[in-house]
């Protein structure tokens, strides 16, 4: 666990207005920054940063979080390593999180740096070596291309690494994995004579390597093995090439291979990435849904690229949300995307994807060509082999075409379809807003603490109903300035603070119009003194109806003697206009 006192100090010392810039390009617009959204596609900057606030809202998608929330977001960090990488920015070192942590952690900023410099090294390696190059050209790689990305070659040789690295013994050099130590204890470069490709994060940084043998050679690709920095089964290849091509074509194609990434993008087609010889995991998808609305899988024309596109089929299920689509390309047997683009050129290759099969189409004829369709046991064994794919999905609109299609298919109707394979109504994720209530009066008194929190002090909280959202999100937001007096305790460490909460919403919401909309310095303190005395004019209202009520049930002679005085008082003091209604 990471103390709460640690994210405040990160969140005051990050400016998300720098962060966001190194990242999205800002410009300034009023009191804020704007840009183009990068989590939807858009042509208007509606994606706004507030540096007063230290926050990013979308009025377009709806995006919005602190400068936490945005490295997770964008770079699809976990909420630790977003943490993580903050601090290392902020020069703020993380607190120790366990005592016992195994000795010589390695600090990954030492290992990203040896992997760029080997980086380097091998990129510089490729412009000596006649016959890396060569290789490459007979491929039909350009020079340019090789350097969009970054590809180099490791002569033959056992320590060549030595020439790059002063201290060829340097613990990171066997960490990353680039060099490796024998039984006998004698140190070798992992990478001879390849061609070598470097993996990177989304945040652009080298993780990994694969390496190509020159011609025929086992294995085919050598690669990094997992380390501190590279966790198979996460990272895509191409994605930092790949981002403008994503943004402008709202699509991801996915491919199996290095080389069918490079070679798509030789033929001007930048928006595929790959999955580094595994399978197409839920975390792949996820990433890649956070800045396209459409994959197409585009995988080998063999039963080894048949079986992948099942595996991604079923992978992408859980993490479909709505409005995302996805389809599979197949190609014909015995090709790939590089052999097709070289042979077929760009734009069969873009027919191909954008007549991609749908998934919902994809998945019934894959399920179909198992069962025996001409007989009444094979159609029933139809619905129920759909069955647990249909309930993991969680889009209403896919799932009821399937069902409809299920019934076309097997003559059951769609009822029918429905009870065989059990499904239960689609309960919305905890994310979506609360029902939205009539205006309430809370919200601008939400807003107004949001703009100048040391006004905590002033409220009365007990005169807060406590039914409302907006009044939970009041009083969690009250408790934390009044608590934790830091101007750094401001909207972010709340926001951090009630990550995952109900309130969360309502915060999200009211922060927004505020951005929109905010108070002018001078009314501050009048609009809040206003809004007071309406919440406690309404909260009088409230408890006189409940008397009200009460006596009309019960008579005068049902309230306690305090609920008699009470009420007695209301009647005496309430405006005349009130009272003859
Ligand atoms: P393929 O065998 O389809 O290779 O492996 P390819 O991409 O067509 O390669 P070329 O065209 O012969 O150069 C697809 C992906 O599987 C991983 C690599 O990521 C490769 O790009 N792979 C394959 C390995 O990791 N190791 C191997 O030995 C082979
Ligand atoms: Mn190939």
């Amino acid at each position: 666990m990471i103390p709460e006192s640690f994210i405040q100090e990160l969140l005051h010392r990050i400016d998300i207005v720098e962060l966001i810039d190194s990242y999205v390009p800002l410009k300034k617009a009023g009191a804020n920054f704007a840009a183009c959204c990068p989590f939807h596609n858009e042509k208007t900057p509606s994606f706004t940063v507030s540096p007063a606030k230290q926050f990013y809202h979308c009025f377009g998608c709806g995006a919005h979080g602190t400068a936490i929330g945005f490295l997770m977001e964008y770079s699809g960090l976990g909420f630790i390593d977003a943490i993580k990488e903050l601090s290392s920015r902020a020069g703020l070192p993380m607190p120790e999180e366990n005592t016992n942590a195994p000795q010589g952690q390695y600090r990954t900023t030492t290992l990203t740096d040896a992997m760029a410099r080997a980086a380097k090294y091998y990129y510089e390696q490729l412009k000596r070596s006649e016959k890396a190059i060569n290789y490459l050209k007979q491929r039909g790689v350009s020079g340019e291309i090789a350097q969009k990305f970054g590809i180099g070659y490791a002569p033959d040789g056992w320590q060549n690494l030595g020439a790059a690295f002063d201290d060829y013994t340097a613990s990171e050099l066997q960490s990353t994995g680039l060099v490796i130590k024998n039984e006998n204890s004698r140190l070798y470069d992992r990478f001879r004579d390849r061609i070598m490709f470097p993996i990177a994060s989304q945040k652009g940084e080298i993780i990994a390597f694969g390496g190509r043998v020159l011609g025929n050679g086992e294995p085919k690709y050598l690669n990094s093995p997992e380390t501190p920095l590279f966790e198979k089964g996460k990272e895509i290849f191409g994605l930092p090439q790949a981002r403008l091509a994503l943004r402008e074509k709202n699509t991801a194609i996915v491919v199996e291979g290095y080389m069918d990434v490079v070679a798509l993008a030789q033929h001007g087609i930048g928006n595929a990435v790959a999955t580094l010889g595994t399978a197409t995991t839920a975390t792949h998808v996820q990433k890649l849904l956070r800045q396209v609305d459409q994959i197409v899988y585009c995988f080998d024309g063999d039963t080894a690229g048949r079986k992948a596109a099942w595996r991604a089929l079923e992978n992408s299920l859980d993490s479909l949300p709505e409005k995302k689509s996805i389809g599979f390309a197949f190609l014909p047997e015995g090709e790939d995307p590089d052999s097709y683009v070289r042979n077929h050129g760009s734009e069969a290759f873009e027919r191909l994807i954008k007549q991609a099969t749908p998934l919902s189409e994809f998945l019934l004829r894959e399920l179909a060509s198992r069962c025996d369709m001409t007989s009444a046991e094979g159609r029933a064994k139809l619905v129920s082999d759909a069955k647990p794919l249909l309930g993991r999905l969680q889009t209403p609109l896919l799932r009821l075409q399937l069902v409809k299609r299920l019934a076309e298919a097997s003559g059951f109707d769609q009822r029918e379809v429905e009870r065989l394979c059990d499904l239960q109504p689609i309960t919305r994720p905890a994310l979506a807003r609360a029902p939205r209530q009539a205006p309430s009066l809370l919200r601008p008194l939400l807003r107004l603490l949001l703009q100048k929190p040391e006004l905590a002090r002033q409220l009365p909280l007990e005169a807060l109903p406590t039914n409302s959202a907006e009044a939970q999100a009041i009083s969690t937001l009250c408790r934390a300035i009044i608590q934790n007096p830091l101007p750094s305790a401001g909207y972010p460490a709340l926001l951090e603070k009630l990550r995952g909460s109900p309130e969360e919403g309502t915060l999200r919401e009211a922060a927004a119009e505020l951005m929109q909309n905010p108070f002018a310095e001078d009314d501050v303190d009048s609009e809040f003194a206003g809004a007071i005395e309406r919440l406690t004019e309404a909260e009088k209202r409230r408890a006189f109806a409940a008397l009200q009520q009460k006596v009309s049930k019960l008579g005068v002679s049902g309230l306690s003697s305090e609920e008699k005085q009470a009420y007695l008082q209301a009647i005496a003091t309430r405006p005349s206009q009130d009272r003859s209604a």
